[in-house]
């Protein structure tokens, strides 16, 4: 029998994917910076017994159904939002994610965009690009404090930890709402259980880190940016759809809450002339949360490694379950 065939649908490094060629029959959609095109990516569904994909790829009903002998589906990112889990699972097509590898890194960012945020530091930045520094001045591009302040963890999952234990170096309260307490974290970060509700009305950055699901989509709508200070920061890592835009550009306008840090958006990418991306005190990132090099290529090799394992009916190391 010959190796196992996969299709990666994105340009991997070859020093990433060369070492797994001696299990895998692999083949790369040849372009790094644009997505497979919908037509090859069923069609090559159709072909391969395997696939690596990005969160750009809908792993959908059609998709799954054209993979005949598709085995596995290694989605590279630890939200899977992307894929339809439970058809995945009635087909027998085992899908894995990228937890673990990416936490610290993207807890990194996470904490960066709320510094970022507070201290306007991309604005600062660009003052002295435009040359526009003539002067020190008592208030020049004064911004607001992180430490001491408190912060609303919405979503204690491993990121959400990570950036917890950011905050408590900063010597910030530290609340925190999820699906279910986590008494180990508030033992050992001192972090408060609170309501939804309690979070948006005492927290000066809110944190928006929960999955992607039916009940976490819109759940940053008018209602809850309206609960929120007039003086709070919201920053968004985790998915855009997790927040209702146009609600939060509103909230923004009328100046309902004072400031934002977006690394995530409801449609991506967005473009320049997007209203959030001029708005005062708003930073917006290209979906960068995971990507330093050392990461990226974690997540790669977990990929390629959950493919082998697989074809070689040894326990994967990040199933995705429903
Ligand atoms: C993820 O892994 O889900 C991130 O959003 C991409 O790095």
């Amino acid at each position: 029998m010959g190796k196992p065939s996969i299709f990666i649908t994105r340009r991997l490094p070859a020093e990433v994917v060369e070492p797994y060629q001696e299990q895998l029959d692999i083949e790369m959609w040849p372009e790094e910076d644009e997505a497979v095109d919908r037509e090859t990516l069923l069609a090559e569904a159709g072909r391969v017994d395997g696939l690596v994909t990005m969160l750009t790829d809908q792993v959908d009903e059609e998709l799954l159904a054209a993979g005949n002998s598709l085995g596995i589906v290694a989605n590279m990112a630890v939200g899977y939002d992307n894929v339809d889990v439970k058809t995945a699972e009635n087909r027998g097509t085992a899908i894995t994610n990228t937890p673990d590898v990416l936490t610290e890194t993207t807890a990194d960012l996470t904490f960066s965009l709320l510094m970022a945020a507070a201290r306007r530091i991309v604005e600062a930045g660009n003052y002295i690009k435009e040359d526009a520094w003539n002067h020190w001045s008592p208030l020049l591009l004064a911004g607001t404090d992180v430490h001491h302040k408190t912060i609303g963890i919405v979503g204690m999952g491993r990121i959400g930890e990570a950036v917890a234990r950011r905050a408590k170096g900063f010597q910030m309260d530290i609340l925190y709402h999820n699906r279910s307490r986590k008494e180990d974290v508030e033992d050992e970060i001192g972090a408060r259980y609170t309501s939804f509700d309690e979070l948006l009305e005492n927290a000066d950055y809110v944190v928006s880190l929960a999955p992607l699901t039916d009940e976490t989509r819109h759940m940053f709508n008018a209602e809850a940016f309206q609960k929120m200070k007039d003086t709070a920061i919201f920053i968004n890592a985790s998915r855009g759809a997790l927040m209702d835009e146009k609600a939060l550009e509103k909230a923004l306008r009328d100046e309902q809450i004072a400031g934002a840090g977006l690394d995530v958006f409801e449609e991506e990418p967005i473009r320049a002339g997007h209203p959030l991306v001029s708005m005062p005190g708003v930073v917006c990132l290209p979906h960068i949360g995971s990507a330093t090099k050392e990461t990226r290529y974690k997540m790669m090799r977990l990929c390629l490694d959950n493919v082998v394992r697989y074809f070689e009916e040894k326990p994967l190391l990040s199933p995705v379950s429903r």
